[in-house]
């Protein structure tokens, strides 16, 4: 063997699988506003960081001429690197190769990489770009797409993973994003969908775009298989950094706590008037999460899907958590089903991972008539009370003003394990709103009167209900609420009761796994 000749073999392999499917189409791809894999990668992980592997690999397949059409590395780059110095693994399929389709050794590049992620638990993000099963290959091609979906399956709860949509992602192929914990798509570069618009024309007659389909726009305000929607391929990767940030490696490790020179008892006297003294005016419930949380920063997810409800991620003392919130500002901050569903998930998810839950409660009660019954409200209100029943996290719940009826027991109550449940003292906490509650009560004493002697009747009535119920002291006084804060000190007594629940651990009764209403 002469030696200088096989570190020349070598170097000029590993250019010609660095070049994928050709200058040509990495031109083609550059005009589109598009990356490829290895810049996605290189703009992902820490500068240097990245450690290839199966970077030879190839195809073996012998269909259609395909034995003289083999690149080296074969669509899809693997390895691992670091995100700010921490370990992960990462996958991003190439589509100057065959269009990123997915081959039976496409697979197994990604695969191995699943499985090498969970030997050293450590995240995992997919960086997808693929024209689905590589047509040619026909079911190894299948087989390859269902080998991804068990690992996802199997690696859920365990280490967190995360997908990014940076161009085509249809077909069966969409289920392994789904089956991740986050999945951040581009906006006008990137579409998932079951079947494409010339399935749905002939079959639903319906005339719709790609984009109208399934866009990044339609994902993050419909259907909410988006978590997040970048303007473009750099903020995708600037969020999918962002999103680790605040998680663990895995379920057996904490997330990693970030310093910051934000007071822990910083007070904002702004708290103690955001409230309306109108029960029926909006406010923004982000204006309360950015004036407690670190330097004000809150990373929401989901923001424009099922508003009516806000969750995401922020630090409380350097210390990650998951922050649901009812929006007032939205729908009152009714719960229906989408905001049911979507909340639901972020527990399970902060649960999974040893992030404690901090929950904003401003709740008139769940949406009521035909569209949220017809639509499960009943089943999927459900989720929402399962996960925050089976969240072990730390608990930590403010009631800023409404909370009433199911929807009070829903909200991470006391009575589902709330470690702790503050109430500011303009909150109301009883079975239902005054109005309802009068309408009900006092049917009888208005029987026969005029509408006038009725309306005066009632509002008196709920006057009366409201000045005995329409307070946080009936439920402080039964030890429902742990304590009336002033609503200056949330963010001191949420920090202190982070400290103070660091080492929580509750123990359960041993089971395969609850059936949690799905
Ligand atoms: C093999 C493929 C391919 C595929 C694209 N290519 N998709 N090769 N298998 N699935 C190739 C093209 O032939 C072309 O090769 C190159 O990739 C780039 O594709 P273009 O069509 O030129 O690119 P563009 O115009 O940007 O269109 C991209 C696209 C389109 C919208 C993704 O290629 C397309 O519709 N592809 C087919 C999508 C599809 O139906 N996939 C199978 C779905 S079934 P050359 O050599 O010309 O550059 C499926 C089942 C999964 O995925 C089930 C999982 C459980």
């Amino acid at each position: 063997m002469n030696t200088a000749k096989s570190l020349d073999e070598l170097i000029e392999k590993r250019a010609e699988a660095r070049e994928g499917g050709g200058a040509d189409k990495i031109a083609k791809l550059h005009e589109k506003g598009r990356h490829t894999a290895r810049e996605r990668i290189e703009a992902l992980l820490d500068e240097g960081s990245f450690e290839e592997f199966d970077m030879f690999k190839t195809h073996r397949c012998v269909n259609f001429g395909m034995e003289k059409t083999k690149i080296l590395g074969d669509g899809v780059v693997v390895g691992s690197g670091t995100i700010n110095g921490r370990l992960v693994y990462v996958y991003a399929q190439d589509f100057t190769v065959l269009g990123g389709s997915l081959s039976e050794t496409m697979a197994e590049k990604i695969c191995k990489v699943m499985d090498m992620a969970v030997k050293c638990g450590a995240p995992v993000i997919g960086l997808n770009d693929s024209g689905g099963a590589r047509i040619q290959e026909g079911i190894e091609a299948l087989a390859g797409y269902t080998n991804i979906f068990y690992r996802n399956v199997a690696c859920s709860g365990v280490i967190p993973q995360l997908s990014g949509i940076f161009g085509p992602c249809a077909g069966g192929a969409v289920y392994s994003p789904a089956l991740t914990d986050f999945t951040v798509m581009v906006k006008n570069n990137s579409y998932m969908f079951l079947t494409g618009p010339k399935v749905v024309k002939s079959v639903t007659h319906e005339d719709v775009d790609v984009e109208g389909l399934g866009g990044a726009s339609i994902h993050a305000t419909k259907s909410g298989v988006a978590h997040l929607a970048a303007d473009n391929g750099a903020q995708a990767i600037a969020h999918l950094r962002e999103l680790l940030s605040y998680m663990p490696q895995n379920n057996m490790t904490k997330p990693p706590v970030v310093e910051n020179d934000d007071p822990f008892d910083r007070a904002d006297d702004r708290l103690d008037g955001i409230i309306p003294d109108n029960p029926n005016q909006a406010y923004d419930i982000k204006d309360v999460i950015q004036m407690v949380v670190d330097e004000g920063h809150f990373f929401e997810i989901q923001p424009q899907y099922a508003a009516n409800i806000v969750i995401g991620f922020a630090r409380f003392g350097g210390q990650s958590v998951g922050i649901v919130a009812n929006q007032p500002a939205v729908l009152a901050g009714v719960l229906d089903n989408d905001a049911s569903i979507k909340s639901a998930r972020f527990v399970r998810f902060c649960d999974c991972f040893n992030i404690p839950l901090v929950t904003f409660v401003d709740v008139p009660g769940f949406m009521p008539g035909t569209v949220q019954e017809y639509g499960g409200i009943i089943r999927n209100g459900a989720k929402l009370l399962f996960a925050y029943a089976e969240a072990s996290v730390p608990k930590i719940t403010v009631t800023t003003r409404k909370s009433y009826g199911g929807a009070h027991c829903v909200m991470s109550s006391k009575q589902l394990d709330g470690d702790l449940n503050y109430a500011w003292p303009t909150a109301e906490i009883a079975v239902m709103g005054g109005k309802g509650a009068v309408e009900i009560l006092n049917a009888r004493d208005v029987k026969g009167k005029s509408p006038e002697e009725a309306k005066a009747i009632l509002a008196e009535k709920e006057k009366e209900y409201t000045e005995t119920f329409a307070n946080p002291y009936v439920a402080a006084g039964r030890g429902y609420v742990d304590d009336v804060i002033l609503p200056r000190e949330t963010r001191l007594r949420v920090i202190r009761g982070l400290r103070m629940l660091q080492d929580k651990h509750r123990t359960t009764h041993p089971k395969k796994h609850g059936n949690i209403p799905l």
